[in-house]
């Protein structure tokens, strides 16, 4: 039944793409169906939720085939994330998409987390804070999962902190390999990655320089450079 997930991805985008985010539907899609792929009562582990935008997305693909996503963000406080009125807003959003049932939030640094942690889990999202050092930590996270199972990163190929640490830990790690992008969000899975795969992780690095071009040009407030020489249109960063 090819059509089914297709129209469950529609109804989960429909209440997500109206959560503030960063999601586009091409990766919201990526999400879904890597999580609706998944054995039978999955356990989907999120680093960095913020609004519930993407938690929307994992929890109703969890949910057809009995699964629970922990969503794991202190909701740090700033200008960019908002601080405790977030999570309010996440608790609410989740509320209303009738999800509260498959989300279990865990409010702490997955840094923090991750030491104790002892559960199985099927599925990874990391999308939490973006330099080096944490992208390395949370990437143990996956320590947990099965040979196969899906670990998704954010940002990979459009922000410095996490593309250096997708360099520096998985292009030589044997337990991760890389399957394709959706934009600046990758997927990679539990394996022993072929000379090849990691090929592949090197020839995106063009497209990280061109990202990190374009950012240089947002922060000059050279949009319109952005647009022509990059065809990057719009305020806000490649993602
Ligand atoms: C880019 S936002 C996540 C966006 C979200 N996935 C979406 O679809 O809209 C990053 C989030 O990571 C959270 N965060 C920052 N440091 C974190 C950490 N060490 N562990 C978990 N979450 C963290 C922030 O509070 C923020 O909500």
């Amino acid at each position: 039944m090819p059509d089914r997930p297709a129209l469950e991805f529609e109804a989960a985008w429909d209440v997500a793409s109206a959560i503030p985010g960063w999601l586009t539907e091409d990766q919201a899609r990526l999400l879904f169906d890597t999580a609706r792929d998944l054995p039978a009562e999955p356990l989907l582990l999120e680093i960095g939720s913020h609004q519930g935008k993407s938690t929307v997305v994992l929890a109703a693909a969890a949910r057809a085939h009995g699964g629970r996503v922990v969503a794991v963000d202190p909701f740090v406080d700033g200008r960019l994330f908002g601080g405790p009125s977030t999570r309010d807003k996440f608790e609410r959003n989740v509320r209303a998409a009738e999800l509260g049932d498959v989300v279990e939030l865990l409010p702490e640094y997955s840094t923090r987390a991750r030491p104790g942690w002892s559960r199985d889990l099927d599925y990874l999202y990391i999308d939490g804070k973006h330099d080096y050092w944490t992208l390395s930590d949370d990437l143990k996270w996956a320590r947990h999962l099965p040979d196969g199972a899906p670990v998704l990163v954010h940002d990979c190929y459009s922000s410095i902190g996490v593309t250096l640490g997708v360099l520096a830990k998985v292009l030589p790690s044997r337990h991760l390999r890389y399957e394709r992008r959706a934009g600046s969000l990758a997927l990679f899975r539990v394996g022993r990655p072929s000379a090849v795969d990691r090929l592949r992780i090197v020839r995106e690095l063009p497209w990280w320089l061109r990202n990190v071009a374009v950012k240089v040009l947002l922060r000059l407030r050279l949009r319109a450079v952005a647009a022509r020489v990059f065809g990057h249109e719009g305020p806000y960063d490649p993602y």
